[in-house]
C-alpha cells in the first residue's frame, strides 16, 4: 500500500547534495526524537506500539455506546475534533444512514442556535457525550460541555455520569478535574502528542469506532506507513519526496498549496490537512498556506482565479485509484442532450480525465502540480494517508527550520478574547 507521488517537473534536479544532508539530519531528528519539539514526536511510532489491549478497550466502549445511545455527541476543536470527522466523512455513504448510531459533532463553533437545535434533537433520542479536549480548558468546547452537562443530568440524572466520557490530559486541566469528582470514563491524550497528531489515539478512535468503522485495520495502515517511512530514501519514501517538492515550491515563491480532490468524501481530509500544516508550518513570518478545493464545484467558482490570477500557487490533486460505487454514461434514444459521444464512460473516468484536462491548464496557467495517488477509501488506506501528511508535515517544518509541534499564534487570539470577557487573571 504506497501512496504515489507525481511532480510535474524533473525531482531528480531538486536533490542537491545540501539537502540531502538536511534530509538526513532531519530523518534522523523524526526518528531519534531530538531536534526541535522532540516532546511532541510520540506519535511517530504510536500505530506500532498500540497494544491491543487499548484497542479492545476502545471497542468495547464504543459497542457500550452502540448498545444504549442513537447519538454520540462529540465535543471538542481543532485536533480534537478534525481528526475523527475527516474520517468519519471519508467512510460514509451519502444519504444512508450506515450505523445505528449517529456521530455529532459540537464545540467546534460556538453558536446558540446549533446547540439550542441540537438539544432539542437529542431529546427525542438516547445520548452519549464525549469531550475531548488534551489542555482540558479549551473555551469553545467548554462552552458546549457546559449546555450539554447541564442538559444530560437534568435528562438522566445520577445516570448522566455513566453516559460522558472525556478524553484529556493523564494529569491537569479542569476538564480532568470535573472527570475525577463526578466519576466520568476517561482516556488519555498522551503527554508526547499534540492534538493535530492525535487521530490514532482515544481522541480519534472512540468516536471512529463508535460509528462502526474497524478501528484494527485503520491502525494497520497507520503501522504500514510507519514501517514504509522509516527508509531514509529520497525517491521510495513518499513523505520526504512531497516534502521535498513542497519546499521546493515555497523557495521558488510559491508560498499557498491549493489541495485539490474529485471526492467529496475527502472535504475533510482537507480540513484536517488544513490545520496540520496550517498550525505546523505556519510560524515566524515563514511557511506555506494551506487551502482546498472540490472538483468539478470549485472549477466553477475558484477555477477562473487558480487559472489566471496572481501567481503564488502550486496545487496538489489527491486522488483515489478505485472508487467502490460508479455508474456507467448510457446511450440515450434521443440523444437530445447530445451526451452520447460519453456513452460507455464511467462517471469516475470522466473525472480523471477532468483531472488531467485540469491539471494541464493550470500548468499552462503558471500553476505547478503535484498529484498524490491512494488505491482506495478504506481504513486501512485512511490510516495510511493520515500518517504520510503527518511525516510529510514534519519533514516540510523542520526545512523550515521551525519546530511543527507548538502552535504559539494559536494563544494571541484567547489571550484577548479572555481580556475583553474579563476572565480573571487576565
Ligand atoms: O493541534 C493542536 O494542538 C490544537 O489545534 C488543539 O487541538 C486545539 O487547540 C484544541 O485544543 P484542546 O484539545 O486542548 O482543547
Amino acid at each position: 500500500m504506497k501512496i504515489s507521488v507525481n511532480y510535474s517537473e524533473d525531482y531528480q534536479s531538486l536533490l542537491t547534495e545540501e539537502l540531502h544532508n538536511k534530509l538526513e539530519a532531519t530523518h534522523d531528528f523524526i526518528q531519534s526524537k531530538t531536534g526541535l519539539g522532540s516532546d511532541f514526536l510520540g506519535w511517530v511510532n504510536w500505530p506500532s506500539s498500540t497494544q491491543q489491549a487499548f484497542l479492545q478497550d476502545i471497542k468495547q466502549t464504543a459497542e457500550h455506546i452502540r448498545s444504549n445511545s442513537d447519538v454520540l455527541v462529540v465535543i471538542g476543536i481543532g485536533g480534537s475534533y478534525l481528526g475523527s470527522k475527516a474520517v468519519l466523512e471519508s467512510l460514509a455513504t451519502p444519504f444512508q444512514k450506515d450505523s445505528q448510531l449517529e456521530v455529532i459533532f459540537a464545540g467546534q463553533l460556538v453558536s446558540g442556535a446549533y446547540l439550542k437545535q441540537l438539544i432539542t434533537y437529542l431529546d427525542s433520542k438516547e445520548v452519549t457525550l464525549n469531550v475531548i479536549s488534551k489542555s482540558g480548558t479549551t473555551t469553545e468546547p467548554a462552552i458546549a460541555f457546559r449546555f450539554l452537562r447541564q442538559y444530560m443530568e437534568a435528562r438522566y440524572g445520577e445516570e448522566a455520569a455513566a453516559r460522558i466520557i472525556v478524553t484529556t490530559d493523564e494529569e491537569k486541566g479542569a476538564l480532568l478535574s470535573l472527570a475525577k469528582e463526578k466519576g466520568y470514563k476517561r482516556y488519555v491524550v498522551p503527554e508526547d502528542i499534540g492534538g493535530r497528531y492525535s487521530v490514532f489515539t482515544a481522541v480519534g478512535l472512540l468516536p471512529i469506532a463508535a460509528a462502526g468503522h474497524n478501528i484494527d485495520q485503520l491502525i494497520a495502515g497507520a503501522k504500514q506507513a510507519e514501517e514504509e517511512f522509516q527508509v531514509m530514501d529520497v525517491h521510495s519514501n513518499a513523505a520526504i519526496k512531497y516534502a521535498v517538492i513542497r519546499n521546493h515550491l515555497y523557495g521558488k515563491g510559491y508560498p499557498v498549496e491549493i489541495m485539490a480532490t474529485f471526492d467529496e468524501k475527502l472535504k475533510y481530509v482537507q480540513e484536517w490537512w488544513k490545520q496540520l500544516f496550517g498550525e505546523s508550518e505556519g510560524k515566524e513570518g515563514k511557511g506555506i498556506f494551506p487551502a482546498s478545493v472540490l472538483y468539478s464545484t470549485d472549477l466553477h467558482s475558484l477555477g477562473q482565479y487558480i487559472q489566471d490570477g496572481k501567481r503564488m500557487l502550486f496545487e496538489t490533486f489527491l486522488m483515489v485509484e478505485q472508487v467502490s460505487d460508479d455508474l456507467t454514461v448510457f446511450e440515450a434514444e434521443d440523444n437530445r442532450d447530445e451526451l452520447n459521444y460519453l456513452s460507455g464512460l464511467t462517471l469516475h473516468d470522466f473525472n480523471k480525465a477532468c483531472h488531467e484536462a485540469t491539471a494541464s491548464a493550470h500548468l499552462d496557467g503558471g500553476v505547478p502540480q503535484i498529484t498524490l495517488t491512494m488505491e482506495q477509501l478504506d481504513e486501512e488506506h485512511i490510516g495510511h494517508l493520515l500518517y504520510f501528511y503527518m511525516m510529510t508535515c514534519a519533514y516540510s517544518a523542520y526545512l523550515l527550520d521551525i519546530n511543527p509541534f507548538d502552535q504559539p499564534g494559536v494563544e494571541d487570539y484567547k489571550r484577548n478574547i479572555f481580556k475583553i470577557l474579563k476572565k480573571p487573571g487576565y
